[in-house]
């Protein structure tokens, strides 16, 4: 009997068959040591570590300026109209994001409440959608990005080094021109990204101080924080329309710059910078960093760490499609499962679009940046670090499960042919025909990159153990999350967004 067993072994290592492993759960003890055979020399041969944020210096959430990014990053003082924060859409307890398909800033009915339920009446005049056209990512490990921000790369590093997070060399960014570097950019890929969200209509800027240019609203902002004269703005008629509106609570602002940066004299419009705002965000977003994965335990050595079936999933996830695998690493490579790159996968182009194509309803991706025909509706590879708390999913949040997404990937003509729109987390959606369509031009696109897998359900279900064995605990666990939240009796700048809604319960 033993003899045999041994036997069954090494001939299962030596020719395993992929889909034999992953067609079932008999044996699950036996097939168990059969799995680790079969998954640890994939581990060994593409030198994973299992970390993410291997030699990242990650910033500790209780420094000074992390503390002083907090309070910022939650402050709807950042809103042009001071309704809208950061954290309206990039929320701890919303997996870093805001759990909705496409995000509502400015404007909302109810500013505070966020996740399901927040509603913008104005979206009606927007095909239906709110005015945001693209998902909120999630801020958790936006440190271990060291090429690109956005789903369409349009901050970028240009001298991009690995654990580096931008910080070597020049940052390009939507003030620059593509390939040069923006000289205000800051210290890193993720400075970089927070100067921008002030700039943007819809999710902070606020409609009424549109004719402010973006370095105008980023040093109005920060003057309005410490309540010094900022710029003065002319609008198109040629009439002074500058802000004067005062905010309640400057003193407090001022003393928080002058305790983090130890500066008890400064000038205000030395002390509070623009530049520093972006700063200090970036270094509460940095220490967003949550990689210890059971996975990571399991490439340490754990064999115990991850399910019989996220094992089986592991396999399809490495393996290539000419192997009987799911080639999900060939883009989700690497600990932080991204290979940094852009992929069309003609993903459902739900939303208002971002003024490409004819009539203004499609979203050309990356190609909006380097204007190449191949990178046409082509968008950043996300990471899958933690990616279970992060949906909806896709650069338009078009799926809410893990399964549907993994499906669209297995075969996607078919996932588009049977979408279905009720699973959109938007309210009252109208312009279907279009998403329809312009999601059609996609898939048949010369760049559209996947072959049909046809995956089995049961692969699907593999796959997604595996990918939910890359959650860090914390980012489930409202203790855990508890230290990147201001306690609500904390509100001392005025503007606190302390959240409501069900979905933060
Ligand atoms: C109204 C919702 C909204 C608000 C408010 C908002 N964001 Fe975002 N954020 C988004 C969306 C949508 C994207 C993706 C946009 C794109 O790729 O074109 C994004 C992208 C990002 C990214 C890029 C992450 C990555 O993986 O590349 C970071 C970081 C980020 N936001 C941080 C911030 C910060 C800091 C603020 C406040 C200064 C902020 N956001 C305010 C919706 C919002
Ligand atoms: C050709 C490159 C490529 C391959 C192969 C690939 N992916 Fe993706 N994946 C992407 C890109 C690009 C996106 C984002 C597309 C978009 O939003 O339009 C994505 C999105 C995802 C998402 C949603 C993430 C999010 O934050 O929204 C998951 C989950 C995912 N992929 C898992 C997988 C799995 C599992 C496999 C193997 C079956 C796989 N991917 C194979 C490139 C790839």
């Amino acid at each position: 009997m033993k003899k045999i067993l041994i036997g069954l072994c090494i001939v299962g290592a030596v020719s395993y068959n992929v889909s034999a492993i992953a067609a079932g759960k008999m044996h699950q003890h036996k097939f168990n040591k059969h799995l680790d055979k079969a998954l640890r020399p994939i581990v060994s041969s593409l030198g994973l570590t299992g970390d993410p944020l291997l030699n990242r210096d990650v910033p500790d959430i209780s420094s000074p300026q992390a503390q002083l990014g907090m309070e910022l990053f939650f402050s709807k003082s950042l809103g042009g109209d001071r309704d809208s924060a950061c954290v309206t859409c990039h929320h701890p307890l919303l997996g870093g994001g805001d759990r909705l398909s496409l995000p509502i800033g400015v404007e909302s009915d109810t500013p505070d409440l966020l996740g399901q339920g927040r509603t913008n009446a104005d979206a009606e005049n927007h095909a239906g959608f709110p005015p945001v056209p693209r998902n909120a990512p999630t801020t958790f490990n936006v440190i271990a990005w060291d090429k690109f921000q956005f789903h369409d790369g349009r901050v970028e590093s240009l001298n991009p080094q690995q654990g580096a997070n931008g910080k070597a060399g020049g940052i390009r960014t939507p003030n620059s021109a593509f390939g040069d570097a923006d000289p205000l950019a800051g210290g890193n890929l993720v400075q970089a990204q927070a100067r921008f969200p002030v700039t943007s209509r819809e999710e902070m800027k606020s409609f009424s101080h549109n004719s402010y240019s973006d370095q105008d609203i980023r040093e109005f902002l920060a003057a309005r924080l410490a309540g010094y004269e900022g710029p003065q703005i002319v609008d198109e008629n040629g009439n002074n329309v500058t802000d004067t509106v005062p905010l309640p609570e400057t003193a407090h602002w001022i003393e928080k710059f002058r305790r983090v940066f130890n500066e008890p004299d400064t000038q205000l419009e030395a002390l509070v910078t623009e530049q520093r705002v972006s700063m200090l965000i970036g270094e509460y977003e940095r220490s967003q960093a949550f990689g210890n994965t059971p996975w990571k335990r399991y490439v340490e050595g754990d064999n115990r760490a991850i399910s019989a079936d996220a094992k089986r999933g592991a396999i399809l996830f490495y393996t290539s499609d000419m192997q009987g695998g799911a080639n999900c690493s060939s883009c989700h490579s690497g600990d932080f499962f991204t290979d940094e790159s852009f992929h069309n996968l003609a993903m459902p182009q739900v939303g208002e679009g971002k003024g490409n194509g004819d009539d203004g309803s499609k979203d050309f991706g990356r190609a909006r940046e380097t204007v190449l025909e191949q990178d046409k509706f082509a968008f950043r590879t996300p990471s899958l670090v933690n990616v279970e708390v992060t949906g909806p999913w896709s650069h338009a949040g078009a799926y809410d499960s893990l399964e549907a997404v993994i499906k669209h990937h297995s075969n996607a003509a078919h996932a588009i042919d049977s979408f279905d729109e009720s699973q959109l987390l938007v309210e009252n959606v109208t312009n279907l025909d279009k998403m329809r369509a312009n999601t059609l031009e996609a898939l048949n696109a010369p760049n559209f990159e996947l072959e049909a897998l046809n995956l089995s359900d049961m692969q699907v279900g593999f796959l997604v153990e595996f990918i939910q064995s890359l959650t860090d605990p914390c980012v489930k666990d409202r203790d855990c999350l508890a230290q990147w939240i201001p306690a609500n009796d904390d509100d001392l700048n005025g503007d606190q967004l302390n959240a409501i809604g069900e979905d933060l319960r």
